[in-house]
């Protein structure tokens, strides 16, 4: 099981360890190695180093999900606290 964590120490973790995690989809990445080596550049990564980029990765579209998720099966390290999910609008879809 993965472990929970919660915005609040996600937040904490990213300014103490100097590590990049982000949320997707109410899970959580290590994005400290990869963000070297995205396509689209490290800024579009750690902009949301500590929250949540759920919106973001979403407004990238589908081929840039489908070429991602396998890559990010290997850097899943937690799930967020359920109280806390990644929330989505509508407006979210309306790409
Ligand atoms: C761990 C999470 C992510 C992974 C594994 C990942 C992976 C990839 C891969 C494999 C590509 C090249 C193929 C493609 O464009 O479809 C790419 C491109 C790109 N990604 Fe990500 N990505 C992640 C998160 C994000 C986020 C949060 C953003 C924020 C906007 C982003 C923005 C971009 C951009 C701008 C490109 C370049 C697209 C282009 O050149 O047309 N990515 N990403």
């Amino acid at each position: 099981m993965l472990p929970k964590i919660t915005r609040e120490q996600l937040k904490q973790y990213n300014n103490q360890a100097k590590q990049q995690w982000i949320v997707i989809d109410n899970k959580v990445y290590d994005v400290t190695k990869y963000k070297n080596i995205h396509p689209g550049g490290w800024e579009s990564i750690t902009d949301q180093a500590g929250g949540d980029a759920t919106r973001d990765f979403d407004n990238m579209g589908r081929g840039h999900r489908v070429d991602a998720l396998p890559i990010m099966e290997g850097l899943l390290v937690a799930e967020l606290h359920e109280d806390e999910p990644s929330v989505r609008t509508k407006e979210d879809y309306e790409l």
